[in-house]
């Protein structure tokens, strides 16, 4: 989609947006949140026209002119026009910036398919969207930021649709390294030598049992100054069968998305270089398969983590956090970051807790969780805070190791799991596992594909300054 923010004197459709009565035709439009309706031209020479309602102007904040710009392109989509002009809208409560940031956002992220393999896809004219009536002076500026955003969670997407015979750690790795050099930053991608180097036997137990061999991705971006380095960290199982604590059928359909975490933190990393800020950012993905075969590692392995404590393994499928476990260490312990936000597809008890829309958030620092809340309000992305009581501890307690990878409060446990290899370091802990991807969408712009949570909070959050 091609964006220009001035007018154009031959659209297929202009688009007048009103308020809820504003305008009221009869019962046809009454400028209702998300209404759309259609003033079909009979003259070929003149443009159809399109009334899209907003609600009630008292209401609109910058989520919901994002969800419902979503709903207009998706219409759009629907009735296949390609040059729209969106004519000069009455901004509300929002200041002018604000306005144009949500409603490209809306637009953009929910310009995404992933049509890579359908055979018939000939339709592949882009879209033209002309904006009327902002006069900013940095109108270019939001649009350019915004585009590099929407572009790197478009690759995270297109990451995350793959499927496992076409992305395994290597091909995720090789993906990254594109992106890192397309948008400047540096990566360096360690082989098995290099992390058996490392002491990294609780990443590298997960992929006994498969010829797709692990990665480490180490991701650095410094703009910053003598700024502190952020850490951060993704999940990035791309294929999660369970091993022989083997999933279901149900369950195993869409473990080709279990690297979420990864692809949006390759996705931040993108955004926050390609926008040039300011800051110094590190990350790690540790990247494999959990499949099953002879070698696979199997439940009552005991292995022993970088940071030198031994784990029993009691369910092969509690996987993600044996690789979090080594790579948390690694980025706090061997790359000095002050801070650090992991993101994964951890838990599927986090879905049957909150369903799609709201990420259980984890800290270990008040003040940190306070800063990322504020920042999530503005991007609109759901959180709720989930307790990190030492209490829990024993629920990961073994009776022949140093802790066991699994304990029932499953989300919790997970997460009491990871603090034990990150100590004192501010730390955010966010499960994706059931907003990664939406079912049923609740983000308007994510229901053509993954939802690209966390990574325009994460992008903010260190943009302004943590
Ligand atoms: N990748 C899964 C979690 C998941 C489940 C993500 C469904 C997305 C949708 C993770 O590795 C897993 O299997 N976790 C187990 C943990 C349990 C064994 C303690 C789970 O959720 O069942
Ligand atoms: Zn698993
Ligand atoms: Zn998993």
């Amino acid at each position: 989609m091609n964006f220009y923010l001035k007018n154009f004197d031959k659209p297929e459709v202009i688009v007048h947006t009103y308020y809820e009565n504003d305008k009221k035709i009869k019962d046809l439009f009454e400028g209702k949140e998300g209404e759309i309706v259609l003033i079909p031209s009979l003259d070929e020479n003149k443009p159809h026209i399109l009334y899209f309602g907003l609600g009630e102007k008292e209401k609109l904040n910058n989520n919901l002119l994002r969800n419902n710009c979503a709903k207009l392109l998706k219409k759009i989509d629907e009735l296949k026009f390609k040059n729209i002009l969106i004519e000069k809208i009455d901004f509300g409560n929002l200041d002018e910036e604000k306005f144009l940031k949500a409603m490209v956002e809306g637009l953009l992220l929910t310009d995404y398919d992933f049509k890579k393999y359908k055979s018939d896809d000939k339709d592949k004219t882009e879209k033209n969207v002309y904006i009327n009536g902002f006069n900013i002076s940095n109108k270019n500026n939001i649009l350019n930021e915004v585009s590099n955003i929407a572009k790197a969670i478009n690759n995270a997407r297109d990451m995350i649709a793959e499927p496992t015979n076409n992305l395994y750690p290597e091909e995720l790795a090789k993906r990254a390294v594109e992106i890192a050099n397309e948008s400047g930053f540096k990566i360096e991608v360690l082989e098995e030598d290099k992390i058996k180097e490392l002491g990294m036997e609780a990443f590298l137990t997960v992929s006994k049992g498969t010829k797709n061999r692990p990665r480490l991705i180490v991701m650095e971006y410094n703009n910053g100054g003598d700024k502190d380095f952020i850490g951060l960290v993704g999940k990035g199982l791309t294929c999660d069968t369970g091993g022989y604590s083997i999933k279901s059928h149900e369950g195993l359909k869409y473990m080709k998305s279990d690297m979420s975490g990864a692809a949006y933190v390759i996705a931040i990393m993108s955004s926050l270089a390609k926008n040039k800020c300011k800051v110094n950012v590190k990350a790690v993905v540790a990247t494999c398969e959990n499949v099953l075969d002879g070698n696979s590692y199997k439940p009552g392995d005991i292995v022993k983590s970088m940071k030198g404590k031994t784990i029993e393994v009691l369910n092969t499928d509690a996987e993600g956090r044996l690789t979090l476990a080594d790579a948390l260490y690694y980025i706090i312990d061997k790359q000095k970051v002050s801070k650090v936000i992991d993101m994964a597809t951890l838990t599927g008890l986090a879905g049957s807790t909150f369903g799609s829309l709201f990420t259980p958030i984890f800290s270990n620092n008040d003040e940190f969780y306070e800063k990322f809340m504020e920042t999530a309000k503005e991007t609109g992305e759901d959180f709720w805070r989930m307790p990190l009581d030492e209490r829990y501890r024993s629920y990961i307690d073994s009776d022949v190791a140093d802790m066991k990878n699994t304990g029932s409060a499953g989300t919790i446990t997970a997460s009491m799991f990871l603090k034990e290899f990150v100590d004192d370091t501010p730390w955010i802990h966010l499960d994706i596992a059931a907003t990664a991807i939406q079912w049923p969408v609740v983000y308007e712009y994510s229901s053509k594909g993954a939802s690209g949570v966390t990574v325009r909070t994460i992008y903010e959050l260190i943009n302004k300054g943590v």
